[in-house]
């Protein structure tokens, strides 16, 4: 018996990256699930790669409505919610001094608004699925340990696992049975990463340089991100809520 079984879950950001190959992980493990992105066309084409019963919903992480659509569609779909994977998300680089306000406004509405309101729109369907549910709110390490040229992104992935934090604390104190975990990806072999080495003028010493900050001497394949989403998303992570697990070959401890 597959360890999803009986979930219904919903990923965002899985036009590609993480999210799909988190999807694609969770339908192995006996998972109905809904794949969503605001890239429509991309949404499409990925859902067609998963070959299975998927849910493909268009959704902006930052308009609520359009979160609420989203929820009531897999609930219409499937009938319950039982997971939510927040991995849709952005990377813009800016240090503190060349940093712009549109880019910060971006970062926040994305990567921490955007996860607070699926939070909120996922709740009252997980409260009545009836079984115990999981929330993955996909962080970084970089909101472990910070670097200068990624200011707005460490800022609203930090206060998205403070956030993820303060959830995690309330449905336990209130007896609901959602667990609330975040996972913190090193640098993973992704569009956002392809979008990163494609800025360097040498290719070859900015693959060099993101693996060396990982003591492991590597980047991380999306599958591998996949493996610890679903961990926290499992029954196998029962009594885990409020935890950051992290993802990076070592690298929120490199010396
Ligand atoms: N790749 C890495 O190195 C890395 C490292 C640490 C954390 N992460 C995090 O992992 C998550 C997944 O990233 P990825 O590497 O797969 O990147 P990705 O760019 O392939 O995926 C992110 C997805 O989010 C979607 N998205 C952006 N804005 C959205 C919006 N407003 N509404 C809905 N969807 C939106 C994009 O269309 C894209 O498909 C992100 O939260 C990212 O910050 C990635």
């Amino acid at each position: 018996m597959g360890l999803l079984e009986g979930d219904v879950a919903l990923v965002t950001g899985a036009a590609g990256g993480i999210g799909l190959a988190t999807a694609r992980r969770f339908l192995d493990e006996g998972a109905r699930v809904a794949i969503a992105d605001v890239d429509a066309a991309r949404l499409a084409g990925a859902a067609e790669t998963l070959r299975a019963d998927v849910l493909a919903v268009p959704l902006d992480v930052t308009a609520r409505a359009s979160w609420q659509a989203a929820v009531d569609a897999v609930v219409d779909r499937f009938g319950t919610l039982t997971i939510l994977v927040n991995g849709a998300g952005i990377s813009e680089p800016a240090d503190i001094e060349t940093l712009s306000d549109d880019a910060w406004e971006r970062h926040l509405a994305i990567n921490l608004s955007g996860v607070m309101y699926g939070m909120q729109a996922a709740t009252p369907a997980m409260k009545a699925s009836g079984r115990p549910c999981a929330i993955v709110n996909i962080a970084s390490m970089l909101s472990m340990r910070p670097g200068a040229i990624f200011t707005a992104y460490c800022a609203s992935k930090t206060g998205m696992v403070a956030m993820s934090q303060a959830a995690a604390l309330h449905f336990a104190h209130a007896r609901i049975p959602i667990r609330v975990n975040t996972v913190h990806p090193g640098a993973i072999r992704t569009p956002m990463y392809e979008r990163y080495i494609a800025m360097a003028e040498d290719r070859a010493a900015a693959e060099a340089s993101f693996a060396a900050t990982h003591p492991m001497g590597r980047v991380g394949e999306a599958e591998e991100v996949a493996e610890a989403i679903l961990f926290l998303a499992s029954r196998l992570a029962s009594f885990t809520t409020g935890a950051q697990l992290p993802v990076d070959g070592g690298g929120h401890i490199r010396d």
